[in-house]
């Protein structure tokens, strides 16, 4: 099985005939991979780097759906099912992301065995995921939502040194963070006002620093 949560293992020697059929673009940051609305042609693998999932509801409101770090896959959803591109990726730092046609990918789909069970436990995670944000929105406040996310970030985009320190250079606004918790960046603030008061993390210009991973993941408990 690939990585929790990562729909293609690049050491998966099922992935070795297909793996060649990717091709590689660089993305500066704020450079678009693809557009909401638009025709899916491709699928995209993030091999470096960092980029945001946004979502523009039918009210015209933006929605940070999700950030995508390496390993995540991203595009899958339009080639299986017909329909449009359900958001906009746009990366957040210099990115690499290896891309597989949709004429590939369908081909892929129909020859190798083990593909189409690699995908539908790539979708059934990502419902799984989905239920416990569902979840999360109903039943747990914004501080614990906010240190929910917060150990997510470094998770997917920390730098580790050696005293447990961990450097999140997530890139993200404050208001983008407040779409990501699903709350009001006043309040988002304050939770991370308050966990920075306590010394478990440190807040910097569209980054943050977790100083005690431990006590922020026994609040988020
Ligand atoms: P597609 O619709 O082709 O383009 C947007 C992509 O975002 C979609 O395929 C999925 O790969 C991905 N996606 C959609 N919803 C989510 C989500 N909630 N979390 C992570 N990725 C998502």
């Amino acid at each position: 099985p690939s990585a929790p949560g990562h729909l293609l293992d690049l050491d998966d020697p099922v992935l070795r005939e297909v793996l060649a059929a990717f091709e590689t673009r660089r993305l500066d940051p704020n450079e678009r991979l693809f557009e909401q609305g638009e025709p899916g042609r491709s699928l995209c693998l993030v091999q470096e780097g960092s980029l945001k999932l946004t979502r523009t509801t039918a009210a015209g409101r933006a929605n940070l759906l999700a950030v995508l770090g390496p390993g995540d896959t991203v595009g899958e959803m339009s080639l299986l099912d017909g329909n449009e591109r359900h958001g906009t990726v746009t990366a957040l730092a210099p990115s690499v992301v290896l891309e597989l046609s949709q004429a590939r990918f369908d081909r892929w789909l129909l020859e190798q065995p083990a593909a189409a069970p690699l995908l539908l436990q790539h979708l059934s995670r990502r419902l799984r995921t989905s239920n416990d944000v569902i979840a999360d929105l109903v039943f747990a406040d914004v501080p614990t939502r906010v240190a929910r996310l917060v150990l997510k970030l470094a998770d997917q985009l920390g730098a580790r040194d050696e005293r447990d320190i961990v450097v999140v250079e997530h890139q993200l606004t404050q208001e983008e963070l407040a779409q990501l918790v699903g709350a009001a960046r006043e309040t988002v603030n304050k939770a991370l006002s308050n966990f920075a008061r306590r010394g478990w993390l440190e807040l910097g210009r569209r980054s943050l620093t977790v100083l005690d991973v431990d006590r922020l993941r026994r609040f988020a408990l």
